[in-house]
């Protein structure tokens, strides 16, 4: 069984130093519990980073994983897969109606194709311009750092791509001073979930939305993190009552199993020709088996259930009448517990320590994204384990 020990000394010697300090060497699980080799037992409160929707070896997806692995685990896409067609039919038909879709195996190569087709649907170098916002995370491939608004990401990894422009997030005036005649595009998360659960205001996504159509430029949504159920709608952007021109998935789609994908309307869609755009991976038999059962549970009863979870929460957090807590905010099951002290880092030690994962961001904010299938006996656990760990402080 491999110790903590074991594994620090493996990664110092053998792997990129791109990763900060581990705890845990994490062994299984099972529903919303994982385990790390000393059998020590963890509430899951964060998925994996927002992935792992269906909690741990979920029987549906193990099912459909074990199936699909004894019959085909890879096609290229040189030929047709049937979980794939299959997928792609129901995304489209159920969710996407107009829309046509590319399959890969991240967030950032979904952001990387919606830049891609951009490019290739404006058809003209001189009108590159991507307006995107402070605070946002779009992905670690050279464009989506570019496009992401945080220096940290992207100030080591000079020159960066020469299109991407910073406005303000929820400041309409700040998108209108950067539009010129070069503008293709203005890229957001509607939750900026890594840049600390900032949610965007219905008013400012509904004017960004008129003023996109009236300068005739493409709404790019990265819902990499905010898609497939977390928010209790299946995107999104379904709470806000916009039709956006891309829309990027990956963490959650597949439970766990790598995929990204990319929707555009179909007239943008079609900018795309044979050769212009590929993945060896994309849209992998396996990762669609999971994806088809991910899609199964995310029926309107359970995006229902996901969404009043998330108020139940926020609403249990709040009462505690903590003063260390500043702002309980979010959608569905993306929520983050803004501190009055920057001792999130120690927050999420105290939780872990006690049998509770959850993250810190900027030391600020505690981001709470449990599995989608989480009941409300296991949020009243961990909210005791929030509140004694707050107390100590
Ligand atoms: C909004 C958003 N976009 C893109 C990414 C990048 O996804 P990936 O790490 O799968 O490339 C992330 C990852 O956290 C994300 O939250």
């Amino acid at each position: 069984m491999l110790k903590l020990k074991e594994a620090e000394k493996i990664f110092e010697d053998y792997i990129c130093q791109t990763y900060g300090k581990r705890r845990l060497v994490l062994s299984y699980g099972s529903g919303l519990y994982i385990f790390d080799t000393e059998n020590k037992k963890y509430l899951d409160f964060l998925s994996g980073l927002a992935v792992s929707s269906m909690g741990h070896n979920h029987p549906k997806i193990v099912k459909a994983l074990n199936e699909q692995a004894q019959k085909l685990i890879h096609c290229s896409n040189l030929y047709f897969n049937e979980p794939q067609s299959r997928l792609a039919k129901n995304l489209i038909e159920q969710k996407m109606p107009g829309y046509k879709l590319f399959f890969c195996n991240s967030g950032a190569e979904a952001n990387e194709a919606a830049i891609k087709l951009t490019r290739k649907f404006t058809n003209n170098p001189e009108k590159s311009k991507i307006i995107t916002f402070k605070n946002s995370f779009h992905g670690r491939t050279m464009a989506t750092i570019t496009a992401t608004g945080q220096t940290k990401y992207n100030e080591s990894f000079k020159p960066l791509l020469p299109i991407f422009e910073y406005a303000d997030f929820n400041d309409i005036n700040s998108v209108k001073r950067l539009i010129d005649k070069n503008t293709a595009a203005v890229m957001l998360e509607l939750i900026q979930c890594e840049g600390g659960v900032n949610i965007s205001s219905k008013k400012f996504i509904q004017e960004l939305s008129e003023l996109c159509s009236a300068n005739k430029l493409l709404l790019i949504l990265d819902e990499v993190q905010t898609g497939a159920g977390r928010t209790g709608k299946f995107f999104c952007f379904e709470h806000y009552n916009i039709k956006p021109d891309i829309v990027t998935l990956a963490k959650g789609i597949a439970a766990g199993v790598p995929m990204g994908i990319m929707f555009a309307k179909k007239e943008i869609a079609d900018a795309f020709k044979p050769g212009d755009h590929a993945s060896t991976f994309g849209g992998n038999p396996l990762a669609c088996a999971a994806a088809l059962e991910v899609l199964k549970f995310l029926n309107d009863k359970n995006l229902q259930k996901i969404y009043e979870l998330g108020e139940y929460f926020k609403t249990e957090i709040l009462s505690l009448k903590n003063p260390l807590i500043k702002e309980a905010r979010g959608l569905g099951l993306m929520i983050g517990i803004e501190l009055n002290k920057k001792i999130a880092d120690d927050i999420q030690l105290e939780c872990e320590k006690s049998g509770l994962l959850i993250n810190s961001i900027h030391n600020e904010v505690l981001r709470i994204a449990p599995p989608l299938i989480v009941k409300k006996s296991e949020i009243d656990k961990a909210l005791k384990i929030i509140e004694t760990a707050l107390k100590k402080y």
